[in-house]
């Protein structure tokens, strides 16, 4: 009997340990490449000989280019192709294709417009499926946020993350990892755009530290680490709505000044310079977001060393 894969769907269904791990194997592998040219592979080459698909149902930068970057830097390959590119967008099942992807490559990367679909990929796949974000949550965002953080702050454990926007995706996803990590998270949101109550539960369960606010003062107060995302996701239809109840929740100055004095600002990216933060945080000493860009590619690494048992 052959064991099944190593699939890296959510946070909330993974190992503290192996987290840790994955962080933990993400800065060690950086630091070993210090000043290396970017095509250049690691030395353990731990993804040789393998090859990872990756299929897009909407629009990327930062996946697509870091799981690409991040194959050739462990020795693989990559297929890439949208879905509509695919019989998928035509109408065949995502089960079917799992089988047959599942025949031809080593992993599969999906970043999907409905969740469920992953876990139907996931279920029918022999080889394992990484979460490239869905409606749900965005699991490898999170590892390469906490890696910056981590970075420039230390250990992430106890320490307090502020989340002011949109309780979405991104959102559901620190969630899970405040409660694998250890730090607190508090929230604050319009009431109308909570998280998905589902995490909420979550967080309990996993009796994570994780406060809910309609005040971003309230939220931001004294923490080490302040982050937003846009107030329209990919899929959102609801697009005034949004601006005008997130009007109260744009990060700027005023904002950031009341966090810690050494607080960081991260943003997964793309950013709407002038709705969810101003140009002057984006751009400002305390921003973070370029170097939680590029740990994108460093956190991925890890993630796909780790599906391959290499970690
Ligand atoms: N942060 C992030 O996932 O960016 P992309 O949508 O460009 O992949
Ligand atoms: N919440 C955003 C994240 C983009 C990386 C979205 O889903 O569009």
């Amino acid at each position: 009997m052959t064991s099944s894969p190593r699939h890296f769907l959510d946070l909330w269904r993974m190992e503290s340990a192996d987290l840790r791990a994955i962080l933990d194997d993400a800065k060690a592998r950086k630091a070993a490449r210090s000043g290396w040219p970017k095509g250049k592979v690691d030395a353990d080459a731990p993804a040789r000989d393998r090859v990872l698909a990756m299929i897009f149902e909407k629009h990327s930068t930062r996946t697509r280019f870091s799981f690409d970057a991040a194959m050739r830097q462990l020795g693989g390959d990559v297929i890439i192709s949208t879905s509509a590119d695919m019989q998928l967008g035509r109408g065949e099942p995502i089960e079917d294709t799992a089988k047959v992807l599942s025949r031809m490559v080593d992993a599969v990367m999906l970043r999907a417009k409905v969740h469920e679909d992953l876990e139907r990929l996931a279920l029918a796949s022999s080889v394992p499926v990484i979460n490239g974000l869905t409606d749900k949550s965005h699991p490898c965002q999170i590892l390469a946020d906490l890696l910056t953080f981590e970075e420039h702050l230390g250990p992430v454990k106890g320490r307090t993350l502020a989340w002011v926007g949109d309780g979405n995706n991104v959102c559901s996803s620190f969630i899970h990892a405040a409660g694998k990590f250890g730090f607190k998270l508090n929230i604050a949101c319009p009431t109308i755009y909570h998280p998905d109550l589902t995490d909420l539960a979550r967080a309990s369960e996993m009796q994570a530290n994780v406060v809910m606010t309609d005040d971003p003062k309230a939220a931001v107060r004294g923490a080490d680490c302040v982050i937003t995302d846009t107030w329209v996701s990919m899929g959102d239809t609801d697009h005034e709505a949004r601006i005008s109840a997130f009007e109260p929740y744009q990060v700027d100055d005023g904002l950031m000044d009341l966090a810690a004095q050494d607080a960081i600002f991260l943003h997964c990216l793309p950013a709407h310079r002038g709705e969810e933060v101003t140009d002057a945080v984006m751009d400002g000493t305390r921003s973070k977001i370029w170097d939680e860009a590029e740990n994108r590619l460093h956190a991925q690494k890890s993630i796909l060393a780790w599906c391959f048992e290499a970690i």
